[in-house]
């Protein structure tokens, strides 16, 4: 896209030239025109060029059609990541405060991830790390579903990692069987292959926090991209969901 500002320009540029290159090493040229310095190297330019062209992925444009402007050349040409599945998938959490003992990468934080809006991305993990979901008022989660790695980095996974939920009180000491941690926590479940999944025991009662814990150092950078506890309530009692990342409180 270039601003209007610009058209006459560009345009003006392409009839001039058309007939010798084509459009998109036309428009290569005219950023080297505008920015690129012939005592500077290549290097350099390619800087410059990265500055004006602002590349978005997945590609929002996609290139239709066989036949090339240049004669007699078939073009197949599809961009490479047009289309393909997005890095992380959201859903409509119940309120909850999200804390971590891993260090975030870049803008990649946990609460963007429990929101929907993006993928969680940080350090290596050693043990002892975690991701804790603190729920702002107790609730009855049905199941629960947790993804990590992407498909830009499928290896950054949770490894020997387990799923634990603390019940709000009564439903602490009604849950013999299960297995506790020193404070208090009941391990439910583990990632598998990057992914886990399960029921919550409804004896359980309501949940004051759900919990991920690491239990052996990664050797990778880990990805958290899609978290769900999921709750029968949600809809019709105390939320409604406007939209794919926004919860209102009625
Ligand atoms: C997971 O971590 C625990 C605690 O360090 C360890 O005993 C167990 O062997 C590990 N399991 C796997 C599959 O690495």
């Amino acid at each position: 896209m270039f601003k209007s500002l610009d058209l006459p320009l560009i345009v003006e540029f392409m009839l001039m030239f058309y007939k010798d290159k084509p459009i998109d090493w036309l428009l290569d040229h005219i950023m080297w025109v505008k920015v690129c310095n012939p005592e500077k190297d290549a290097k350099h330019c390619d800087r410059q060029k990265a500055n004006l062209r602002i590349r978005f992925k997945p590609s929002l444009f996609q290139h239709v059609g066989t036949h090339s402007s240049l004669a007699g050349k078939i073009q197949k040409l599809k961009d490479k990541d047009f289309g393909k599945q997005t890095l992380h998938k959201g859903h409509a959490n119940p309120l909850a405060e999200v804390t971590t003992s891993l260090k975030t990468y870049q803008h990649f934080t946990l609460e963007k991830a429990y929101l929907g809006e993006d993928f969680f991305w940080a350090f290596t993990p050693v043990a002892g790390d975690f991701i804790r979901i603190r729920f702002f008022t107790p609730v009855r989660v049905e199941r629960y579903f947790f993804r990590s790695g992407n498909i830009e980095h499928p290896g950054d996974k949770l490894f020997n990692t387990t799923v634990e939920v603390l019940p709000f009180d009564e439903g602490r000491e009604k849950t013999p069987k299960y297995q506790r941690t020193e404070d208090g926590f009941i391990r439910i479940g583990r990632f598998e292959n990057g992914m886990a999944e399960g029921e919550v025991d409804s004896s359980f009662g309501p949940l004051e926090a759900l919990r991920l814990s690491v239990l052996t150092d990664s050797p990778v950078w880990v990805i958290l991209s899609e978290v769900q506890p999921l709750t029968h309530t949600l809809s019709h009692t105390h939320t409604h969901t406007l939209s794919h990342n926004l919860i209102l409180f009625i």
